[in-house]
């Protein structure tokens, strides 16, 4: 494939450049378990808030200790990618497994009628695209330096590690009913935070949660917390960043996009949207 950025190509999937020794594993036959909780996210849709709001539900449940969840501080450790995971590390781990994954429906590790809990988070694709382009100029090892609109068209042909946006949520939306799926957004969660943490410990079976317990969820979930917690803010991979490139906790905003996109970048990223979504499934996607 001739990208302008280094990359994997791994059975017609285009993913991230290998750093640091990372292997990518190809992981839709690995072994699932009924207690099993996968996050799936396309990048640059808050994993890393939903990491950080799984870790603190699990936390305040206070059993499973020995689940990496309760015992890794660092949350890339404590809800890893399975894609980084070989299958020895991915079996060995003590339940229950709370993983994280940017696979799309095609490739991801799932079985009809299994007990695995999924959790899809999406975003809207102008702030994902602005996002997305910040983390792929900021990372050394994709040697990319093209501008913001060189990115856009990328973005709208889906030339980007796991594919395009839009065909990777649209088959999430269209498979809800088939996976044991709750389904959130990045918009939802800025507005209703209290609300979609309850619901989501109610879908993960956890024991209820205190008034008290939420303020202090609230309080290590937010942005300006994350950002000076080391746990969550991964500076500890600061040597892969450019210098001056943006933190990876960026600026967290709903609708950064106005500042960055023109008029015709957006009309031509929801062309792509029309061509992909009907009304029914647009309406997932908040503020479209
Ligand atoms: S990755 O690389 O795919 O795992 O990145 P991901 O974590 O999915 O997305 C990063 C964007 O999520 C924002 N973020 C947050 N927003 C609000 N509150 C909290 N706590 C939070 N944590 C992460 C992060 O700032 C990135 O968005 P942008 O728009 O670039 O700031």
């Amino acid at each position: 494939l001739n990208l302008p950025f280094r990359h994997n190509f791994l059975c017609g999937q285009i993913y991230p450049p290998l750093i640091d020794g990372n292997e990518i594993h190809r992981t839709s036959n690995y072994d699932l378990r009924d207690d099993d909780v996968i996050l799936v996210t396309y990048p640059k849709s808050g994993t890393l808030w939903v990491q950080q709001i799984l870790k603190c539900l699990y936390e305040k449940n206070g059993v499973c200790k020995d689940s990496r969840i309760s015992s890794r501080n660092n949350l890339p450790q404590a809800v890893p990618w399975i894609e980084l995971l070989d299958i020895e590390e991915f079996n060995a781990m003590t339940s229950p497994r709370v993983m994280t994954t940017h696979e799309t429906y095609n490739n991801i590790a799932w079985r009809p009628g299994t007990g695995a809990k999924y959790i899809y988070l999406s975003r809207n694709p102008r702030d994902v695209a602005v996002s997305y382009y910040h983390h792929i100029s900021g990372y050394r090892a994709y040697e990319y330096d093209e501008a913001l609109p060189q990115f856009v068209e990328l973005f709208t042909k889906g030339k980007l590690p796991y594919g395009s946006w839009f065909a990777h949520t649209l088959d999430y939306i269209e498979n809800l009913n088939n996976m044991n799926i709750f389904y959130l957004d990045y918009e939802s969660l800025h507005l209703n935070f209290e609300k979609i943490v309850m619901k989501l410990n109610r879908f993960l079976g956890l024991r209820h949660l205190s008034n008290e317990d939420l303020e202090s969820i609230k309080e290590r979930c937010s942005f300006t917390r994350m950002k000076v917690d080391s746990n969550a803010n991964m500076s500890r991979f600061e040597h892969r960043r450019k210098p001056n490139s943006a933190d990876f906790l960026r600026k967290g905003h709903v609708g950064d996009w106005e500042n960055h996109l023109t008029k015709e970048e957006c009309s031509s990223l929801d062309r792509v949207l029309d061509s992909y979504f009907s009304k029914t499934t647009k309406k997932f996607i908040y503020n479209l």
